[in-house]
């Protein structure tokens, strides 16, 4: 008998997951899962003509069921050995309420559900974003509760509630801190299965994400921000693919709980630097 085969999990089969999916899955069974199937089947097209054994799965990760039946889908095809969490919605595209349903209490979601399952010398990532950095410091008190909550009664705790999070931007910068800290909190429970998990926090990366926000009303102050940075320019998604398989692969194995700001320069900037408020 063979061994079974080692499957790596892509949720959000945007232009960031896949470009870190295209570094680590060679030999491996790639499961593309997306809100939008024509997403996953787009990226499957892509991913299977350049040689990788691929499957799609629809999932909706702000429904607890919807990715629970993905765990179902990935379980039955093998050893999750790898699960790239790059589905999201910004600021431009979303309500306040929706992005702390897919922002956040998805994220949390996809941690509980595949930490309870990932392989043994498995690996996560999760795509934050430098939004998350650019939050004011929370009280450790919201640190640990946006940590620690479980999922499923994050969304009722009174910091996250519409008097709190007024505007889209707010949302999304709350739900990437709180991404950030989820997966330090997750990283020990994922370590008692031998796993790691990590999480980068890109800045301005050209994707059809980021191409709605620099075409929507915060375009000005993207453009702005990369002008003012020190690299000077946006990102491409294979920048992010590098650091995501290096987290991924044998030379990440003393690294896990870990945030990585991957943005040019531009958090820099933020607190010290040309685009600071001071
Ligand atoms: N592109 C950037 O500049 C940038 C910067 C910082 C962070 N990010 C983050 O990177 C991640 C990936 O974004 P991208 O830029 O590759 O964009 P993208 O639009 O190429 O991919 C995002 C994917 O997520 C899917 N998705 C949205 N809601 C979903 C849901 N409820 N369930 C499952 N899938 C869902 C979308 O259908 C899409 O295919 C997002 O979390 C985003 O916040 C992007």
């Amino acid at each position: 008998m063979g061994s079974p085969t080692s499957i790596i999990v892509v949720i959000g089969a945007g232009s960031i997951g896949q470009s870190i999916a295209r570094r680590v899955s060679a030999g491996k069974h790639v499961l593309l899962a997306d809100v939008r199937e024509e997403n996953a089947r787009s990226a499957a097209t892509t991913l299977s003509n350049a040689g990788f054994d691929v499957s799609v799965a629809t999932v909706d990760v702000s429904s607890r069921g919807s990715v629970h039946a993905l765990v179902g889908t990935a379980t039955a095809l093998g050893d999750v050995v790898g699960v790239i969490h790059a589905a999201g919605v910004s600021p431009t595209q979303a309500s306040p309420e929706s992005i702390l349903k897919v922002d956040l209490y998805g994220t949390a979601t996809v941690l509980e559900e595949f930490g309870n399952i990932i392989g043994r010398g498995g690996a996560g990532v999760v795509i934050g974003s430098m939004s998350g950095h650019r939050l004011s410091a929370l009280t450790s008190e919201q640190n640990r509760l946006l940590a620690t909550t479980a999922a499923d009664e994050l969304l009722a705790l009174p910091m996250l509630q519409p008097d709190q999070v007024k505007d889209p931007l707010h949302a999304y910068q709350i739900s990437k801190r709180a991404n950030s800290l989820r997966v330090m909190a997750e990283a020990v429970r994922w370590g008692k299965r031998g796993a790691r998990l990590n999480i980068i926090s890109p800045g301005i990366v050209i994707t059809p994400l980021a191409m709605e926000e620099l075409n929507g009303p915060r375009g000005p102050g993207y453009r702005r921000m990369m002008e003012s940075s020190a690299v000077g320019r946006a990102g491409t998604p294979d920048e992010i693919g590098n650091l995501g398989a290096f987290l991924m692969g044998s030379d990440g194995a003393f690294v896990t709980g870990s945030d990585f700001l991957i943005d040019g320069g531009v958090t820099a900037a933020h607190w010290f630097g040309d685009l600071s408020l001071r």
